[in-house]
């Protein structure tokens, strides 16, 4: 039976529910692909207090925390690297580190934390391509809401006119909250970060650097465009009023804090902001958490799709797919 080496760098609560996943996955990853994978290296700054909870405590060496991406990936000996880790998407965060790391030395990575991708998302993909390693994105990109899937596998074969998504789970919480239930900004974000999808420091979510940075990787990654940060026009939710809750509930119109990329001749324009869609659209219903994505294309009409869980397990499952992808395209099946 094949081995997989699967290291994890960044261990909060994505990191950890990953490894608890892959662990209690051993069966269908042997049954299915025929591999016998192992969780062989964890790095962060929690790292230490991994508990396996009983699932298979001996199949791996917990690494302590600051190692540097090389010595981590070189002392693992891992095949297949899962980002993480924190994202700052000024600086690419701890991760890139541990991602250019991996590419280089041709280890498959897939990659969670959005900041190394917003940062230097090109070079990690020549980095890829020079070594032969697969470099996957969907727990950066709405997790388990299809999106880059989308965009690489389904919509293959026609050009892409526009997209819009709903893509940060938590503003559109405190939207629907501040809507429907009059709950105020405050209460409706503890709410969010009880449920563990709103972030610690929540501004990313509200200012809507999450949904802007989501929204450049799907643009860069799946769109062929080559986008940075300050291309991007970015308006978050932050000056939502009482006065706006009241105007819009009037005109019957739901807001939501929507990232575009629309196809503008040769050039691909993005912006985030709020929209308001009548009860006719489907962004109108997208209701709590949930998440959303329309494409426009030119040959095979409009697709829209709608949901997929947000939190940590959520997220760590998305990872996972990838990698079930990594088997299927080594044909490890
Ligand atoms: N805080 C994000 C959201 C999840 O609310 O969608 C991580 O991207």
């Amino acid at each position: 039976m094949l081995t997989s080496r699967i290291a994890i760098s960044g261990f909060g609560a994505v990191g950890r529910a990953t490894a608890h996943l892959l662990l209690a996955r051993r069966d269908r990853y042997r049954t299915v692909f025929g591999v016998d994978v192992r969780l062989v290296a964890v790095c962060g700054s929690r790292s230490g207090a991994f508990d396996p909870a009983g699932l298979a405590p001996d199949r791996f060496d917990v690494l302590e925390a600051g190692l540097s991406g090389p010595d981590f990936i070189a002392s693992s000996g891992a095949d297949v690297l899962i980002e993480a880790g924190p994202s700052d998407f000024r600086t690419g965060g701890p991760g890139l580190d541990y991602i250019r790391s991996a590419l280089t030395g041709g280890v498959d990575t897939i990659v969670i934390s959005k900041g190394a991708l917003v940062c230097d998302g090109r070079a990690l993909r020549d980095r890829a391509r020079a070594s032969g390693a697969m470099l996957k994105i969907s727990g950066a990109t709405a997790a388990a809401l299809p999106t880059i899937d989308l965009l690489h596998y389904n919509l293959a074969g026609c050009t892409t006119l526009r997209v819009d998504g709903i893509l940060n789970a938590t503003s559109n919480y405190l939207l629907d909250a501040m809507m429907i239930r009059g709950v105020g900004l405050d209460e409706a974000l503890a709410e969010a970060q009880a449920g563990g999808f709103a972030e610690p420091d929540p501004r990313n979510d509200i200012e809507g650097w999450d949904t802007a940075c989501k929204l450049l990787i799907l643009a860069n990654f799946g769109l062929g465009a080559d986008l940075m940060m300050t291309d991007l026009t970015v308006e978050g939710i932050q000056s939502v009023t009482s006065g706006h809750i009241a105007q819009w509930r009037a005109d019957g119109l739901a807001p939501r804090l929507v990232g575009s990329v629309i196809r503008d001749g040769d050039a691909l324009r993005a912006s985030v902001g709020i929209r308001t869609y009548p009860p006719n659209d489907p962004f109108a219903h997208i209701a709590g958490k949930n998440k959303a994505i329309r494409i426009e294309t030119d040959a095979m009409g409009e697709i829209v799709a709608i949901g997929g869980g947000s939190g940590p397990i959520a997220t760590a499952a998305a990872a996972l797919k990838d990698l079930e992808h990594i088997f299927q395209s080594r044909s490890l099946r």
